[in-house]
């Protein structure tokens, strides 16, 4: 598409939101044209808490399932639409509510810490919802004594485990982007960029091994966080692991700073099936309808609530 196409959608999709009284949300690894039309642009938590406080009358969710679902427990009220019913995601799909429950049940009295990257069956199942933004506050919220099942990234889990110095049970979760980034990318760009700072989502398999060498230049941080650090560093050039999406926003928010992904190949395709397209279709249309069943969604609710009050 031209710039002059995009700008025709984008001004058909901002004219379609105002008329239906809806809010456009998006996840900070949207395609750049989405991003740009978004009224919130964030990170899990971010983007949680803007669902909650909305007073649209419609929510259109632009990043995977979980997190339209997420916004929906939090506004029951309110209609949320999702511009592909197929944008999923890995992670979440790694544990079903009955392989929890199984799970529960050998480990009697343990609570249960669920990454948001979980189905809302999953979540009901769950004492306390986190998302990479706050889940060592969490785990720190939890008395020592107590034993943590967290579910279902074991990247996050290890991480945790060493920030928090808690032993925890970890599910053996992970994402596919995420794993995918290799210590060999960073350690290729560490050599080639010695100076440059670099920022670490923790659903990343190569997180310990970062740890592992961890000097003041290495960060390991949510998605937002990412954009938070940036923009308040005084340095100027930052590599960058996590899905390549973000470089978009952080070109955006801290210009004239260098931002480079240590591996190209983070993508996440999930992510990436919400097009500019999709979305006005979702507003002309209304489609296509987020649900979740109202008892699942009330226990659900509280996890979330829970994990509201920490952090
Ligand atoms: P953030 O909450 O850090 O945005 O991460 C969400 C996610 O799906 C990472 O893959
Ligand atoms: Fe899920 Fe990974 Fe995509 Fe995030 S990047 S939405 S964890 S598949």
């Amino acid at each position: 598409m031209t710039t002059a196409e995009i700008a025709t959608i984008q001004d058909e999709v901002r004219a379609l939101a105002r008329e239906r009284d809806a809010v456009i949300l998006a996840h900070n690894y949207q395609v750049p044209e989405v991003q740009d039309v978004a009224d919130f642009v964030g990170d899990s938590l971010g983007l949680s808490r803007e669902a909650a406080a909305t007073d649209a009358e419609a929510i259109v969710f632009c990043g995977v399932h979980f997190m339209a679902e997420t916004a929906k427990i939090l506004s029951p009220g309110k209609t949320v639409l999702i511009p592909d019913l197929d944008a999923g995601c890995s992670l979440a799909a790694s544990i079903t509510a009955e392989q929890l429950r199984v799970w529960k049940t050998e480990h009697p009295g343990a609570i249960v810490v669920s990454y948001v990257n979980t189905t809302a069956e999953v979540k009901a199942e769950s004492d306390y919802c986190c998302t990479s933004g706050n889940a060592k506050a969490i785990v720190e919220a939890i008395p020592a004594d107590r034993e943590i099942l967290f579910l279902p990234d074991m990247f996050l889990g290890v991480w945790l485990e060493r920030v928090t110095g808690r032993k925890l049970t970890i599910w053996l979760g992970e994402c596919h982007v995420h794993a995918g980034i290799r210590p060999d990318d960073i350690s290729r760009w560490q050599r080639e960029a010695p100076d440059a700072e670099l920022l670490v989502h923790p659903e990343c398999g190569c997180a310990s091994q970062c740890m592992a060498f961890a000097n003041d230049r290495t960060h390991i941080l949510s998605t937002e966080g990412m954009i938070n650090f940036a923009k308040a560093s005084p340095k100027s050039r930052f590599l960058v692991a996590t899905e390549t999406g973000i470089l978009h926003r952080l070109n955006k928010e801290a210009p004239g700073k260098r931002f480079e992904a240590v591996s190209e190949r983070a993508i996440c395709k999930y992510m990436k099936m919400i097009t500019l397209e999709k979305l006005l279709g979702s507003l002309r249309d209304w489609k296509h309808d987020v649900t979740v069943e109202p008892e699942i969604a009330a226990r659900a609710r509280g996890a979330i609530e829970r994990m509201v009050a920490i952090s």
